[in-house]
């Protein structure tokens, strides 16, 4: 990356070791983020940070955040910048002694890239993951969850070894309320809105990264493991 790098050439031999992994995973609703966040979150030891699972945690708690919320996020529109601002900022302040974090569905907007840069201002590792429209609607009309823990599925690409059933915590899978095809559609739009702002943002201050999203899922992850060590 460009300013460990930096670090480097400055005889930091162990600019490697202390580094942490500040990632922001970008990509079309669909594209691989929740999985890829977790395989991440997983080798790196690192939390993982989704705003969209926030989002559903709090509609499920039906807690104050969910009146905000709930109406937004089951018909696929925006939560407003403010709100998913402060939240962002409060998980990475608890995260703060780990060794970095995944973020996943954040930024969204130019506004949200913006805010985030002025409170938080350590190195970002930003990977966007690249996917064409109509495999993104093939992925979200038959993707399944699982109830008790939140790992996904895919019912042609990525299916549990039993039919409807998590093969990590024996828990029932479901159907996302905003996987209708309609509501894909709408998320759609306001991704295509957004995303070109966004990584314009991320690509002027030399920090993105783009990879390939349609390849099996290990593919992927090789990708994004590749991008985080150059
Ligand atoms: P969020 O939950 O973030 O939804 P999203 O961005 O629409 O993304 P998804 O979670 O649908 O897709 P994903 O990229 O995680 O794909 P996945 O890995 O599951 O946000 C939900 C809502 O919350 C938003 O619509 C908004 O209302 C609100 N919100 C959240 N953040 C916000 C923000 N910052 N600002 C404002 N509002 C916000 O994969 C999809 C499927 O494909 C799965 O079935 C999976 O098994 C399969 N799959 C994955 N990778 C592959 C592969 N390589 N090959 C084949 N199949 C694959
Ligand atoms: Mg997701
Ligand atoms: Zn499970």
């Amino acid at each position: 990356m460009v300013l460990l790098k930096k670090a480097e050439l400055k005889g930091d031999v162990n600019w490697r070791k202390n580094r942490k992994m500040n990632l922001i995973l970008l990509g079309a609703p669909g594209s691989g983020k929740g999985t890829q966040a977790l395989k991440l979150s997983d080798k790196y030891k690192i939390p993982h940070i989704s705003t969209g699972d926030i989002f559903r945690e709090a509609i499920k708690k039906k807690d104050a955040l969910s009146i905000k919320v709930k109406q937004i996020v089951e018909e696929g529109g925006l939560v407003p910048d403010d709100i998913v601002v402060e939240i962002v900022l409060r998980e990475l302040e608890q995260e703060s002694n780990s060794k970095g974090f995944v973020l996943d569905g954040f930024p969204r907007t130019l506004g949200q890239a913006e805010s985030l840069d002025k409170s938080f201002k350590k190195h970002l590792e930003v990977l966007y993951i690249k996917l064409e429209e109509e495999e993104v609607i093939k992925r979200l009309s038959g993707r399944r969850i699982c109830k008790k823990c939140g790992k996904g599925y895919h019912l042609i690409f990525n299916h549990p070894q039993k039919e409807n059933i998590c093969d990590s915590c024996s828990g029932e899978l479901y159907q996302r309320k905003d996987d209708e095809e309609l509501t894909i559609k709408k998320r759609l739009l306001f991704y295509e809105k957004h995303i070109g702002d966004v990584l314009s943002f991320y690509e002027k201050q030399g920090n993105l990264f783009i990879v390939e999203g349609n390849k099996p899922i290990g593919e992927v992850f090789s990708l994004l493991c590749k991008a985080i060590k150059e």
